[in-house]
């Protein structure tokens, strides 16, 4: 059973009361229940974890290497835009993932539209709501599908 890591930044504990102008009314928990749910039925094991601290973000990264993770879904949140240390954890692991944002970050302040993530990730999904979750659990499904039919497993 491949393994998924759904990793979410700061201030993404606050989801359903936090500017619900750009992220909408859904909590972290009910988005969590989804992701678990879709998850469940593509037959993947789903972990999810939410940190408001960038070193526990980095830890995370390194312990899911050890663990055999297969992919990593993460909304990196601010550290989207700050964190050269995040980056290098994923860079520094080879696990592939998927970048996401409820909001659109190029529709929004300057400082938003750059991240540190994107060129390093499979793909990236942004400004569609808790729906990004959903399709990057959908993406991760078909690339690791793909990825056992190349190796033949
Ligand atoms: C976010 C966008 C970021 O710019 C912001 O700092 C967040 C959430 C999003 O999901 O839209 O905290 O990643």
């Amino acid at each position: 059973m491949s393994r998924v890591l759904i990793l979410n930044g700061p201030n993404l504990d606050l989801l359903g009361s936090r500017e619900t102008e750009h992220y909408g009314h859904e909590t972290l928990a009910s988005i969590e229940e989804r992701c678990r749910i879709l998850g469940g039925e593509l037959g993947l094991e789903v972990e999810q974890v939410q940190s408001n601290a960038e070193h526990e973000l980095v830890e995370t990264v390194h312990r899911a290497a050890r663990d055999g993770t297969d992919f990593i879904i993460i909304n990196p949140a601010a550290f989207t835009h700050t964190s050269v240390a995040l980056r290098d954890a994923l860079a520094a692991t080879g696990i592939p993932f998927v970048e996401v944002h409820l909001s659109n970050i190029h529709g929004r302040e300057a400082f938003r539209r750059h991240s540190y993530f994107s060129d390093l990730a499979r793909g990236t999904i942004s400004g569609l709501g808790p729906a990004v979750y959903e399709l990057a659990i959908r993406g991760a499904s078909g690339w690791l599908d793909a990825r056992s039919d190349t190796r033949g497993t």
